[in-house]
Parts: structure tokens; sequence; C-alpha cells
């Protein structure tokens, strides 16, 4: 009976050191030098319009950007970063995700009290440049990624210091310029990056076994 409790034991104190860690990198926040630099396509005429683009390594459909939000339990998930330098007026964000999941894209630049951290399954937000250099962080929305890791295509288009009205500008801009759009509007999936297992009701699982190895625990420890 001992020896086999003094097993559960060791699974529970396990466990509990696998959530210590996937609690800190829930909070991880990328270090601005880790961020990769936006490179833009300046002549928006010139963008590849054809949708194999999408699956093509370093494709750069509708000139977007792929990187991917890992998957929520990946002990080495990253905190994707994007520097975007010369904004100067006005910034045009878009971000499509694949699959579609709630992707949250927030300027890790401005201070913390008046910065802005938009959440949707497309992003399309034309706003003031907070500063010439900003860095933006990507993350999901709440359980958004706990099924797999999460494509994300997206587009910061810099308004012409030189425009007179960039409020105007921005109401011109095409709302629903995804890549996805390529498809006429039907989303293909991306098949470029890992995707992980899926397992029904992950996160019910891991909060059941985090209240078991509490218990577990506390037990142990009352028996010393
Ligand atoms: C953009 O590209 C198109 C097509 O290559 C070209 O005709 C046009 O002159 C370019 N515009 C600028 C501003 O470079």
């Amino acid at each position: 009976m001992d020896h086999i409790y003094c097993q559960w034991m060791l699974f529970a104190v396990l466990l509990v050191y696998a959530h210590l860690g996937q609690a800190d990198d829930c909070e991880a926040q990328c270090a601005p030098e880790d961020a990769k630099a936006w490179d833009p396509v300046r002549n928006e005429s010139t963008y590849d319009r054809d949708p194999a683009s999408i699956n093509q390594p370093d494709g750069r459909p509708l000139g977007y950007q792929l990187d991917t939000l890992d998957y929520i339990n990946d002990a080495n998930a990253r905190s994707p970063c994007v520097t975007v330098t010369g904004c100067i007026n006005y910034v045009d964000i878009m971000v499509e995700t694949d699959p579609l999941a709630r992707i949250c894209i927030e300027d890790i630049t401005t201070d913390a009290a008046t910065r802005e951290l938009i959440c949707q399954e497309r992003i399309s937000s034309c706003v003031p440049c907070p500063s010439e250099e900003v860095t933006y962080q990507f993350s999901c929305q709440g359980s958004s990624c706990d099924q797999s890791a999460v494509n994300f295509w997206f587009r910061f288009v810099l308004s012409d210091p030189a425009v007179l009205d960039p409020e105007l500008w921005c109401f011109n801009r095409n709302t629903d310029e995804y890549p996805s759009s390529l498809y006429n509007n039907v989303p293909v999936p991306v098949t470029r990056a890992k995707t992980m297992p899926t397992g029904r009701g992950t996160s019910l699982g891991a909060t059941f076994s985090l209240t078991l190895c509490a218990f577990l625990t506390v037990i142990f420890i009352a028996r010393q």
C-alpha cells in the first residue's frame, strides 16, 4: 500500500513541477532584442497574389509574413515579436490566423498603462504610430491555442508621411485583404508549421491533475 502511495507521490510532485514551469512560460514576454524586424514589401502593386505563395517557404502573400504561436503546452513556447521601424504617421495592422483562433497583438514599446491590446480572429487596425520604432508582441487569447500550434500572417503598412489626411488613407485601406482572400475568401489550411496532436478537454484535464497534485502533496506533507 505504502509502495503504491509513494509512486503516486512521485507522479504528483512531477506534475506540480511541470505546471510551475508552464506558468512561467505563460507570463513570458519577449525581450525587444529578440524581436524580428518587419520586412515590408514597399510597393503594394508588387504584392504576390498567387495563392501558392501561402504554402511556399518564405512566401509573402499580399506582403504578409508568417510566424507561429506555439502549442500552449510546448515547454519551449516563444512569444513572437516583431519590430516595425520608420513609423511616422499611421500604421495599418492586419493579422490572420490559421487555424482561425483569437490572436492578440500588443505594442510593448508603449508605456503599459496606455498601450492597447487588440484580440480578434482577424485583426484589421489602422492607428496613429505610437513611436518611430514599435515592437509588437503576439499571443493567443485565453485557450485559443491550447489544441494546436497556430500559424499567423501579419502585415504592417505605413502611410506616407506626406499623406495629408491619414484618416482618409486608413478609410481607403482594403480591410478584407487577408492571405485567405487569395482563395476567393475560402480559407485553406496552411500545412507548413507543425501541429500538435489535439485532445479534447485539455485544460479541464490539466486543472484536474493540478488539483489532484495539490491534494496529494498536502497529504504527503501532513504525513511527514
Ligand atoms: C510599383 O511597381 C509597379 C509594377 O512593377 C511599377 O509600375 C511602379 O512604378 C512601382 N511604383 C513605385 C512607386 O515604385
